[in-house]
């Protein structure tokens, strides 16, 4: 049996915020359960449902040395759907209501966690053969387990890998504070190891130490080694590049048949005449204008710079002229809550603005619209849009990254692909390919339905990508 630990700051069903909570909560359980031991530790929030809060029961407690604090460290377990999840207690980091706060409390955080993480294994008895790290926020396991634990039998042995989910979040900052939070000594901060551009860089550190490097499909595994989605990391990325695989992740649950949280359950049978039901219903529920027929696109997202939001903000008036219906749920930048607020109250019955997050409200979405909008600037897999296939609501996406690698443009001559898509970033590309899907949907119904049957056909499960992982994973210990 092979031990795999994934260590990571978000996880579902017990603490979400983005894609890599889905990740760390469903590709666990997709591996050969003959062959590997895959278990999982992240914090435990205060902010955690309270549902699974109470269900955790209390293993053991020490007191860990960070640098010259001497912290708490609670270590509480829960077996779920078959996997061994572990978390880690600590009220005066843990607290706050939200998993992340500002950049100065995570850095320290994490720190925290991160070496909490493994110091807890030697008292739960599980010894991984390898520590699958997950962004920047245990960047600095690939380190501690190069340092001081490596001088231990329990760690020597023990490879990492790190998977980078978002290049753009590196944990940057000072370098004599992350001194003083890591105790690591000065060897460690030269700028081919940690520091980065004259700042302590956690993510760097575990992309230097781990001993390989996962991206989360294989156009941004490429894509990172180039200056432009580098983030100034590229040079480093490119130093990696034997060590660097992209494997594409995939969806779990997500199933418009058994949908708990949907008006109107269909499958790839009988969409034609089921899937209505739900906009019917979203169109009720949101008070936008009730028509079965009305081109309805959904935008599910965190609402930042990454996912294009500057070109939709440049063309949402002239996109509000054609004939469509916008759904909109996210939360995120201000300035983003609040276009969206104003086009609700402008184009009322035809734009509805909510700004919250809703896991019901995102299964509605994903199950009335007809088309998804996800113009992302760059996306190093990207979740909704492979929810949206699953539903048959078409993709309009830019060709960068997973959206690139998971969504096939149409092709009217040789009846294929599964979305749209356009090259550029740039809004007016982004507007015609828009104006194209509406043209499909409203003048080639039956090629629109039959993109639909091709999209739900379409496999995102983790099968193959979890198999990928263990190649990988065996390859890593000479297997
Ligand atoms: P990222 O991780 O960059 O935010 P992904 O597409 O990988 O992007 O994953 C986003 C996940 O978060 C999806 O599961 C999506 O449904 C969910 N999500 C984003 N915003 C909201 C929201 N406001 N309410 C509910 N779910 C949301
Ligand atoms: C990040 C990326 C997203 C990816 C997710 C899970 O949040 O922005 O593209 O799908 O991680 O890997």
């Amino acid at each position: 049996m092979k031990n795999v630990l994934f260590v990571a700051s978000e996880c579902v069903p017990f603490i979400k915020t983005g894609g890599l909570a889905d990740v760390v909560g469903s590709l666990p359980k997709c591996f050969n359960k003959d062959e590997f031991d895959v278990r999982v530790i992240i914090p435990k929030y205060m902010c955690m449902k309270e549902e699974y809060k109470n269900q955790l029961e209390y293993i053991t407690h020490f007191y860990m040395d960070l640098s010259w604090r001497s912290q708490y460290v609670g270590v509480l377990h829960m077996m779920y759907e078959g996997i061994h999840y572990y978390f880690i207690d600590n009220e005066y980091y843990l607290a706050g209501p939200r998993p992340y706060g500002n950049i100065y409390e995570d850095i320290e955080k994490f720190a925290f966690f991160s070496k909490a993480a493994l110091s807890a294994l030697p008292l739960i008895g599980f010894k991984p053969d390898i520590v699958h790290c997950h962004d920047w926020q245990t960047g600095l396991i690939p380190v501690f387990l190069k340092d001081k634990f490596h001088e231990g039998e329990f760690f020597c042995n023990m490879k990492s890998i790190m998977t980078i989910h978002n290049l753009k979040f590196q944990g940057v900052w000072d370098m004599k504070t992350v001194k003083d939070i890591t105790g690591l000594p000065s060897y460690y901060f030269t700028p081919d190891k940690l520091e980065a551009y004259g700042d302590a860089n956690y993510l760097k550190g575990g992309l230097v130490y781990a001993d390989a490097i996962t991206t989360v499909s294989r156009t941004y595994a490429e894509e990172i080694k180039t200056p432009f989605y580098g983030e100034h990391l590229d040079g480093l990325l490119n130093a990696r590049a034997h060590d660097l695989r992209g494997i594409v992740n995939g969806i779990d649950e997500y199933n418009p048949e058994t949908d708990r949280y949907i008006v109107k359950n269909y499958n790839a049978k009988n969409f034609r005449k089921e899937k209505v039901k739900n906009k019917r219903a979203l169109q009720e529920e949101l008070g936008l204008e009730k028509d079965d027929k009305k081109f309805m696109i959904g935008i599910v997202s965190r609402l930042t710079d990454q996912k294009g939001f500057d070109l939709i903000a440049y063309m949402m008036d002239e996109m509000c002229q054609q004939d469509v219906q916008f759904v909109i749920l996210g939360t995120g930048e201000e300035k983003y809550e609040n276009m969206f607020r104003h086009f609700a109250w402008k184009y009322q019955g035809k734009v509805s603005a909510n700004i919250f997050y809703s896991e019901t409200m995102s299964h509605k979405i994903y199950a009335s619209c007809d088309a998804f909008l996800m113009p992302s600037l760059f996306e190093p897999c990207g979740l909704s849009q492979l929810m949206s296939l699953r539903y048959g609501t078409l993709p309009i996406v830019r060709e960068t990254g997973g959206l690139k690698d998971t969504v096939m443009p149409y092709n009217e001559y040789e009846g294929t692909g599964t979305g749209f898509s356009f090259a550029n970033y740039n809004a007016h590309e982004m507007f015609n390919t828009l104006k194209y899907a509406q043209y499909i949907y409203y003048e080639k119904k039956r090629e629109w339905n039959k993109m639909v049957d091709r999209a739900m056909a379409a496999d995102f499960s983790w099968a193959s990508s979890a198999k990928q992982y263990e190649e990988m994973y065996n390859w890593m210990l000479g297997c």
